[in-house]
């Protein structure tokens, strides 16, 4: 999550999804985001596959029509990994979560409680659950923020995107402690920061990751999602660097995109 638009949080979640599940463990990926990227890259196309009460928004919004979370997962042509899709339904959970808090009944669970709920029903199924946020901090976000065991955050190594990402996370930090006071669980396995759309030979870029590797340690991740025309390529066709054919691409730009990827 990050909610500067474009950090490469989709890009990060497919790629992650996707290699979790090439190497045998059972994987849910949740796409949490009304633009539905994911959904479309995994070949759920938001405005045609997906249809009314088919995103999360049906196993977790607010009235009597709410789904049982198993009739929504979806498989994809990845062995091992399921979706949940996304599309513009999802956008009424930020429209209904106000007014189910100023009305609320008294067994209603809070919104910040519903992902992990439902989560919680299907979670022997798998092995993890990677959740692809929206560019915001709504509802949804902080819903997805109390539901995680870990947090990874995603950010392109310049000024006013780091900024803006020292703004995002001074808000959630608020917003988390009002969560947390109300019931919410914050505890996280681990937090970390990957540095996305890396060019190495970028001074200013390779300057401001320095920065945050001196600021935040070893909670920046070793390795950089490098910025690569054969991830954008890919994407054109919507298919991660897994999917596509190494011989589309000159050698060196493959390999220097995938490495990063590898463990
Ligand atoms: N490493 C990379 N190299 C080249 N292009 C990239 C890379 N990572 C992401 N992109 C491209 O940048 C664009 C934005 O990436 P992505 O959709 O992953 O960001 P996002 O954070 O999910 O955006 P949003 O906030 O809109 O959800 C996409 O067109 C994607 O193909
Ligand atoms: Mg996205």
């Amino acid at each position: 999550m990050n909610f500067k638009g474009g950090s490469g949080k989709t890009t990060t979640s497919a790629h992650l999804a996707q290699f979790l599940a090439l190497r045998g463990y059972r994987v849910l990926a949740i796409d949490l985001d009304p633009q539905a990227s994911l959904s479309a890259l995994f070949g759920h196309q938001p405005e045609f596959d997906v249809g009314e009460n088919e995103t999360l928004y049906g196993a977790i919004h607010y009235d009597a029509a709410k789904r049982d979370v198993t009739d929504i997962v979806r498989a994809t042509y990845t062995p091992n990994l399921h979706i949940i899709p996304g599309n513009l339904e999802l956008m009424e959970f930020e429209h209904e979560t106000p007014k189910a808090l100023a009305g609320r009944h008294k067994t209603d669970s809070m919104f910040f409680a519903r992902i992990g709920e439902c989560l919680a029903e299907i979670e022997s199924a798998y092995d993890i659950v990677v959740i692809d946020c929206p560019p915001q901090l709504g509802f949804l976000t902080l819903s997805a923020l109390c539901a995680a065991t870990a947090v990874l955050i995603t950010v392109h190594p310049q000024m006013l995107d780091v900024m803006s990402m020292s703004q995002f996370l001074h808000m959630t930090g608020d917003l988390l402690s009002v969560v947390e006071d109300a019931g919410g669980s914050m505890d996280y396995d681990w937090m970390r920061y990957l540095v996305t759309r890396y060019e190495p030979n970028d001074g200013p870029q390779s300057q401001m990751s320095g920065f945050m590797r001196s600021i935040f340690g070893n909670r920046v991740l070793e390795n950089s999602m490098v910025k690569s025309t054969a991830i954008s390529d890919a994407g054109l066709t919507k298919q991660t660097l897994y999917e596509v054919d190494r011989n589309q691409f000159t050698r060196g730009t493959y390999d220097r995109a995938l490495d990063p990827l590898r463990p």
